[in-house]
């Protein structure tokens, strides 16, 4: 089953290029850089990498993307996870990447967008992987810091689709970003949130009314909401869903408990990623091979999975 869930032609539209750090590259940039680190090995980073919620694993998510400092790590983050996408059949990446997570320790924006956009641009031509980048929000931050993301980021206005919002959503409604989102999609950018991950249903309701989205990322939350779900199987609304995640972080205590395929089956148009691969234990198709193995997902199921993805692509 995993060499044909591997071979199925696939999308990724949720994924963190900063939760792709493998541990064996961030000790590689850590010694490049020359950064000591709080793990004696990789066994060791490996071995930290257990969380109760969602907030556990930024504190660790942050760390480890200390490491990123020049336009060459950057480049070979994004490098590195676009040849795991070769191998698993990905055709189509729509990633995340945080500008604040770097900015805010000092490094420029702009060696951090050209060394992820050179990369990207080389999957394109040298591994026939296309793409559309999406610029994250940290929502932990405030509306006014946003902004002067969304301003640096506008000399590359051509490099990216879309505006995103991820890190910690408990407390941190979308309705707090309302402004920076209708500035975004007054330059044409596409709009996707995080929301009903950890949060309640309302928060994807306000990220579908007040940031005007397109697509839910996780959003498995929806399930506690009739009426929610009965929006977003008939406006047909992508739910970006990332099973691996889910149960690293405590969103279901086990695959067996996780709803993907009853929304599937109810007509939900959902989609699998990885979100962190290197953090949660695997890219798409072991994020497929979970749902298999948890769920009992069928081939049929899978094909249907993998089209919405590709039905799901904003570019
Ligand atoms: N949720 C919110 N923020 C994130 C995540 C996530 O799953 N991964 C990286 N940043
Ligand atoms: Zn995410």
């Amino acid at each position: 089953m995993y060499d044909w869930l591997n071979a199925l032609p696939k999308a990724e539209l949720h994924l963190h290029l900063e939760g792709s750090l493998e541990p064996e590259l961030l000790f590689a940039l850590a010694e490049r850089n020359r950064i000591a680190l709080p793990w004696n090995d990789v066994e060791a980073l490996r071995a930290a990498y257990a969380f109760n919620n969602l907030q556990e694993f930024l504190d660790l998510y942050y760390r480890g993307a200390d490491v990123l400092r020049s336009e060459q790590d950057f480049y070979d983050l994004t490098w590195a996870y676009l040849l795991k996408c070769k191998a698993q059949n990905v055709v189509h990446v729509e990633p995340f990447f945080d500008p604040q997570t770097h900015t805010d320790r000092g490094i420029p924006f702009e060696v951090v967008m050209r060394g992820i956009k050179q990369a990207l641009v080389d999957g394109e031509k040298k591994l026939g992987i296309s793409h559309g980048l999406i610029l994250a929000f940290l929502r932990h931050l405030p509306q006014e810091q946003a902004f002067q993301t969304l301003e640096q980021a506008m000399p590359f206005r051509d490099a990216f689709i879309g505006v995103g919002l991820d890190s910690s959503e408990q407390g941190f409604p979308p309705r707090l970003f309302e402004r920076v989102f209708a500035k975004a999609r007054s330059e044409g950018l596409h709009a996707v949130a995080h929301a009903g991950e950890e949060g309640p249903p309302e928060y994807i309701w306000e990220a579908l009314d007040l940031l005007k989205i397109v697509r839910i990322d996780h959003g498995v939350r929806a399930s506690e909401d009739e009426r929610l779900m009965q929006r977003i199987i008939d406006e047909q609304i992508p739910l970006t869903v990332c099973p691996l995640s889910n149960t690293k972080l405590c969103v279901f205590e086990h695959m067996g408990q996780h709803n993907i395929l009853d929304m599937l089956e109810r007509g939900v148009k959902v989609t699998v990623n990885s979100d962190d691969p290197a953090y949660f234990g695997g890219y798409v198709t072991e994020n497929f091979m979970a749902l298999h193995e948890g769920l009992g997902m069928s081939e049929e199921q899978a094909k249907r999975l993998a089209q919405n993805s590709l039905d799901a692509r904003l570019v």
